[in-house]
C-alpha cells in the first residue's frame, strides 16, 4: 500500500535522468518529453547557466528569511518588473501562493471583494484560489466557495458587460487558458475588459503562470495583446524546477503591500532566486524569444498537414509553444499510447491533447514528436472506422 495521498493518476514512468527535452527512467527506456514539468522546464532538463547559479548559491547559504537583505532578490525583481514593463514585486513559492497574493493585493487596494473570473480557468488549488478557478470539478466536495467571484464565460464581452460594476475589485484572467483547454483570448475582448476595468477603477490581473516566462514567444502573453494590467502573476518556468512564484504590481499598489502585510518563510529563497535570475537571463533575450514564435509556428504547421484532416480531430491551436489538439474524444488513452511509443504529453480538459515542449526544443525534436502522435492518431483513426 503507499503511504502517498493518491491526489494524482500518476503515470506508469519512474524517471532516472532527464536532460534537454528528454528523459530516461528507471528501465532504460528514452523518452522525448513534450510537457516541460507541466510548463516548468522552458530551458529543457538541467539547463548549464541554472545548475551553475544554483551550485554557486548552495556554496553559499541555503536559508537566511526574508529579515535580511538582499541583492539577489532585488536583481530577480528588477529583471520580472522591467520585463513586466511594471514595477513592485513580491516572492512566493508556487502559483497559487502567486495568485493568493494577487487576491489579497486587488482586494486591500480597492477596498472592494468581488472579482470575475472565467468559466474553464485555472488559478491553483488553494481556498481563495481554488475559489477562483471556473471549473466545478476541482471544488468538489470541499464545501462553501470563498464568495469573493463571479464567473463569466471566456471570450464573451457581453457577459463581462453585464458582471462588471463599481463593486468589482478585479477581472482576473488568463490569456490563454491552459489547464481549461488551451482557449486563447481574442483581442476586442482583451481590449473590452481593459477599458472596464478602468472606467469602473476596477483592477486587470493577468495569471500568467503557465503562459509566462517566454511560453508563448514572449515574456508574458499579454503582450501579445499590448496590455497594461496592473497586476501580474508567473511561477512554473520561472525557476526552471525550483520553486518560486511572483507578484508583480503597478508602483501604485505598493503602499498596500507594506511591513507585516503579507509574507513568506519561503518565498524568494536564495536557491530558487538563483534558478530565477539564471533562467530569466536566458529566456528574455529576443533571439531566444523569435525562436519560440517559429518553433510553434512550425509545430503547430506540421500537426495540421499530418493530422488536420483527421476526423476526430476538431481544432490545432496554440501560441508560441503552448498548443492543443482537441479531438471529440477523451484523450487520455492516447496519452497512454504515445507514452508506450516515446512521447510524454499533457491533457487540458477532456479532449485537449496538450504540448509544452521546452523553448529549447530541436526542429529534429518537433519532427520525431509529430511522426509519433500521426502514427499513434492514425491507428486511432484506423480503430474507429473498422
Ligand atoms: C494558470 C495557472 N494558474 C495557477 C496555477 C497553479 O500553480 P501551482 O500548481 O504552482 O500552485 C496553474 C497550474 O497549473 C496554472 O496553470
Amino acid at each position: 500500500m503507499s503511504n502517498l495521498f493518491q491526489t494524482y493518476g500518476r503515470w506508469e514512468i519512474e524517471p532516472a535522468t532527464a536532460s534537454g527535452s528528454w528523459m530516461t527512467d528507471v528501465c532504460g527506456k528514452k523518452y522525448l518529453d513534450f510537457t516541460s514539468g507541466i510548463g516548468v522546464c522552458n530551458l529543457g532538463h538541467r539547463p548549464k547557466q541554472v545548475e551553475e547559479a544554483v551550485l554557486t548559491q548552495l556554496n553559499q547559504y541555503w536559508h537566511v528569511s526574508n529579515l535580511f537583505t538582499s541583492s539577489k532578490q532585488e536583481k530577480a525583481a528588477q529583471l520580472l518588473a522591467q520585463v513586466a514593463g511594471m514595477d513592485r514585486v513580491f516572492f512566493a513559492n508556487s502559483g497559487a501562493e502567486a495568485n493568493e497574493g494577487a487576491i489579497k493585493l486587488a482586494r486591500k487596494a480597492t477596498g472592494r471583494t468581488k472579482i470575475i473570473t472565467f468559466i474553464n480557468s485555472f488559478h491553483g488549488r488553494t481556498f481563495a484560489t481554488m475559489s477562483a478557478t471556473g471549473q466545478d470539478k476541482i471544488k468538489h466536495g470541499y464545501g462553501p466557495m470563498l464568495e469573493t467571484f463571479v464567473y463569466v464565460p471566456y471570450n464573451d464581452v457581453e457577459a463581462v458587460k453585464n458582471a462588471m460594476g463599481e463593486d468589482v475589485a478585479a477581472i482576473m484572467l488568463e490569456v490563454v487558458q491552459g489547464e481549461g483547454g488551451i482557449h486563447i483570448g481574442d483581442q476586442e475582448f482583451f481590449n473590452e475588459i481593459e477599458a472596464l476595468c478602468q472606467k469602473y477603477g476596477a483592477l486587470l490581473v493577468i495569471d500568467e503562470i503557465q503562459t509566462g516566462i517566454g511560453r508563448t514567444g514572449k515574456p508574458f502573453a499579454f503582450q501579445h495583446f499590448g496590455l497594461q494590467p496592473d497586476i501580474v502573476t508567473a511561477a512554473k518556468g520561472l525557476g526552471s524546477g525550483f520553486p518560486i512564484g511572483a507578484v508583480i504590481g503597478k508602483e501604485k499598489l505598493g503602499e498596500y503591500f507594506g511591513p507585516g502585510s503579507h509574507g513568506s518563510t519561503f518565498g524568494g529563497n536564495p536557491i530558487s532566486i538563483a534558478a530565477a535570475i539564471a533562467t530569466m537571463e536566458a529566456i528574455f533575450q529576443r533571439e531566444q524569444l523569435e525562436e519560440v514564435i517559429e518553433k510553434g509556428n512550425y509545430l503547430i504547421n506540421q500537426l495540421n498537414d499530418q493530422l488536420g484532416k483527421l476526423p476526430f480531430v476538431h481544432d490545432i491551436r496554440g501560441l508560441g509553444l503552448m498548443i492543443g489538439i482537441e479531438c471529440s474524444f477523451n484523450v487520455a488513452p492516447v496519452l497512454a499510447e504515445l507514452r508506450k511509443n516515446g512521447l510524454i504529453v499533457l491533457q487540458a480538459g477532456e479532449k485537449v491533447i496538450r504540448l509544452l515542449p521546452p523553448l529549447t526544443v530541436l526542429k529534429s525534436e518537433m519532427d520525431e514528436a509529430v511522426q509519433i502522435l500521426t502514427s499513434i492518431m492514425q491507428k486511432n483513426n484506423d480503430a474507429v472506422k473498422a
